[in-house]
This record gives structure tokens, sequence and C-alpha cells, in this order.
């Protein structure tokens, strides 16, 4: 069976949930995918514990001077040779430098039902109280190929989930989060072997 490395990418202070769930997803079903290393753009960010305990290499590099960090980051997932390079929990906007060069397709997941609350300022909890406010019922996680417009990419994973029972935002968060657990795993497995 042909092996697969990857890279995940986070920023801020990132909580890496995901990034976990997708280390389980490969090591529980003895997929042959190599995490080559995790992206952290705060040296204290929460993920840190989590790549020390799965043994993950961790690759530090501020966001502060962003042309040096697209430099960088461009630089080391060539040199990795990626077959993919998954977001999870990465908040930046990819610009067109960094999709044309960086040498591998680019997943990210977004915790709605795109194509409904993506686009700018729509992230993490915010996404959560948008669709609280609209009274929404059901929600759910997408999986998508990355584009230089948010949560544009071709769709390549989605699953709804019902929020009915929720009474806030996050409790809509922690419901779909399950759903994004088993659904990145999957989504980027399918991927990888289309
Ligand atoms: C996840 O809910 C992910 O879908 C969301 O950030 C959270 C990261 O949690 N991403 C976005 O909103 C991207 N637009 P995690 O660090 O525990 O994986």
């Amino acid at each position: 069976m042909k092996s697969f490395r990857i890279a995940v990418l986070t920023s801020g202070m990132s909580r890496g949930s995901n990034f976990e769930a997708l280390v389980n997803s490969f090591r529980e079903k003895n997929l042959p995918v190599e995490i080559s290393f995790v992206l952290i753009t705060r040296r204290n960010a929460p993920i840190k514990g989590r790549c020390e305990r799965l043994n993950i290499p961790i690759f530090y590099h501020s966001t502060k001077n962003w042309d040096e960090f697209e430099t960088h980051l461009i630089e080391k997932c060539r040199e990795s040779e990626l077959d993919l390079i998954a977001l999870a929990g990465f908040m930046k906007q990819m610009t067109p430098n960094i999709i044309t060069n960086i040498g591998s397709p680019i997943t990210n997941i977004h915790p709605a039902l795109l194509p409904e609350f993506g686009g700018k300022g729509m992230y993490g909890s915010n996404v959560h109280k948008a669709v609280f406010q609209a009274g929404r019922k059901v929600s759910g996680a997408t999986v998508h190929l990355v584009n230089s417009n948010f949560d544009e990419g071709e769709v390549i994973g989605q699953e709804d989930v019902d929020i009915s029972q929720c009474k806030s935002p996050s409790e809509i968060g922690a419901t779909v989060l399950k759903i994004e657990h088993t659904l990145y795993g999957k989504a980027v497995w399918d991927y990888l072997n289309r």
C-alpha cells in the first residue's frame, strides 16, 4: 500500500483536538499516513502538549512578519515532500503565493455546513453563534479543498448533526466537534486515495 506524508497547520492558541483525532484515526486503523510536522504560530499554543504526547514534530513560526512566514512555510512543506497539508484550526487566509508554491493540496475543516456560515470572520465560536442566532436545528462540519477565498474550495466531506437540543452556541460547538473528529480523518484518507 502506498504511504502518505501530511502536515497539519494550526495557528494562534490552537487546542488541537482535530489534530489528535486525525493522528488517532490513522493509527487506530493502521493506515500508512505519517504526520511530518505540526505548524504552530504561538510558542505556548495548547496543542504543543498533544504533539509531545503523540510524538509528532513541531514546526514553530510566528506570523508577525507574514512574508517571512510564507517563505519559510513554503520551504518547510516542499522539503518535507508532502502529499497533503491539513489545516486544523488554522484561522489565517491562505494567499495565492502559498497555494501556488506550497507543492501539495490543502484541506480545511470548517465547523458548519458550507456554503452557509462560511467566509471572512466565520471561524471557531463565531460560526456557532451565527448558527444559534439563525435558530438552526441542524448544523454540521465540512471538509474542503482550500483556495484563496475563505471556505470556498471543493467540498470533499460533509456531515450534518441534530442541534435542536442545544441551548447555547457552545453546546452547538461541542456537538459539531464530535462530528469533526470522525469526519476529518475519513475525508483526508479518501482524498489521498482518490
Ligand atoms: C474546529 O472546530 C475547526 O473546525 C475550527 O476551529 C476549531 C479548531 O479546534 N476551524 C475553523 O473555524 C476554520 N474556519 P481544534 O484546535 O480543537 O481542532
